[in-house]
């Protein structure tokens, strides 16, 4: 434990799976991290049950949480979650936003439209809801850490799933713009591209079997869990980085600077 989020308060949005007894998410273990290390927190989330649970636990060890329900494509629900956040400890410093849903890895051609707007408007329209509402708290906080989390694919295709890829390259550029803009009210905001993760995400799909079968296609030769991707989040999040903005933190354990095996 350290002190390097004393009197920070962060809004975690999708990170309700920071219950360390149960799979963590990585947005779940950034918030149980922030708020060991001496800041405040709010989990946002969709998922109360597990994000009821998660805040329980942590106000039991002693820890600053409160827990707000909210949809990420939900105007009102974001305002509802800045002004909770801001209503309990006066200020906003940091903005995780790590809320995202699968597209089942269609081709373009068998992706319906309702999959294609539901993908893009949670990682999409969620970024731009989230960034515009904590816009004015982290000035008057003078500035702020606007982290996305976006994915691998935003940098690399695969042969389906052209919804979440396209909808994560699009952070990329939406993290540029956001941070020219507010560069000057010493807000910084930038994305982690993570690779494969064993979380509740990806719990159903890596079984043992695909985890060894991707794990090939991984340079360090596993995939990661959430502890490895909440370092680099971290990082964005705290002063560390603080002449860090618009740039991508690629954390795939190497899979995207890889041309595959040779034989
Ligand atoms: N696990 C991976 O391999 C991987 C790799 C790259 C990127 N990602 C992305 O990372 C993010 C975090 O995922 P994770 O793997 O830590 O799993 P996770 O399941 O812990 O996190 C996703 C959270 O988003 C919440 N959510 C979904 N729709 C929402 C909405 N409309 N409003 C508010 N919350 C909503 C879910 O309830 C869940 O708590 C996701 O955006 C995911 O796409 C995951």
């Amino acid at each position: 434990m350290s002190n390097r989020f004393e009197g920070k308060v962060a809004l975690v949005v999708g990170g309700a799976n920071a219950d360390e007894d149960r799979l963590l998410g990585f947005a779940g273990l950034s918030a149980l991290k922030i708020a060991r290390d001496g800041g405040k927190v709010v989990i946002g989330d969709i998922d109360d049950e597990a994000g009821t649970r998660s805040v329980q636990k942590m106000k039991s060890a002693g820890l600053t949480a409160d827990y707000v329900h909210m949809d990420v494509t939900n105007e009102d629900d974001w305002q509802v979650a800045v002004d909770k956040t801001v209503g309990l400890h006066g200020r906003l410093d940091i903005m995780i936003m790590a809320a995202g849903i699968p597209d089942r890895g269609e081709t373009i051609d068998s992706t319906e439209v309702d999959t294609w707007r539901r993908v893009m408007d949670v990682t999409n329209l969620g970024m731009f809801l989230g960034t515009r509402a904590v816009i004015e708290p982290m000035r008057r906080s003078s500035g702020g850490s606007i982290v996305l989390i976006s994915s691998m694919m935003a940098r690399v295709v695969r042969d389906g799933a052209n919804a979440y890829a396209t909808s994560r390259a699009g952070m990329t550029h939406f993290a540029r713009s956001a941070a020219v803009q507010y560069g000057a009210d010493n807000i910084r905001v930038n994305t982690v591209l993570p690779g494969w993760t064993l979380t509740p995400f990806t719990a159903n799909a890596f079984d043992d079997e695909w985890s060894e079968r991707l794990a090939k296609r991984v340079p360090l030769g596993r995939v990661a869990d959430a502890s490895d991707i909440a370092g680099p989040i971290l990082f964005l999040a705290s002063d560390e980085s603080k002449y860090v903005t618009g740039s991508e933190l690629l954390a795939d354990g190497g899979v995207t600077a890889w041309i595959g095996p040779m034989d």
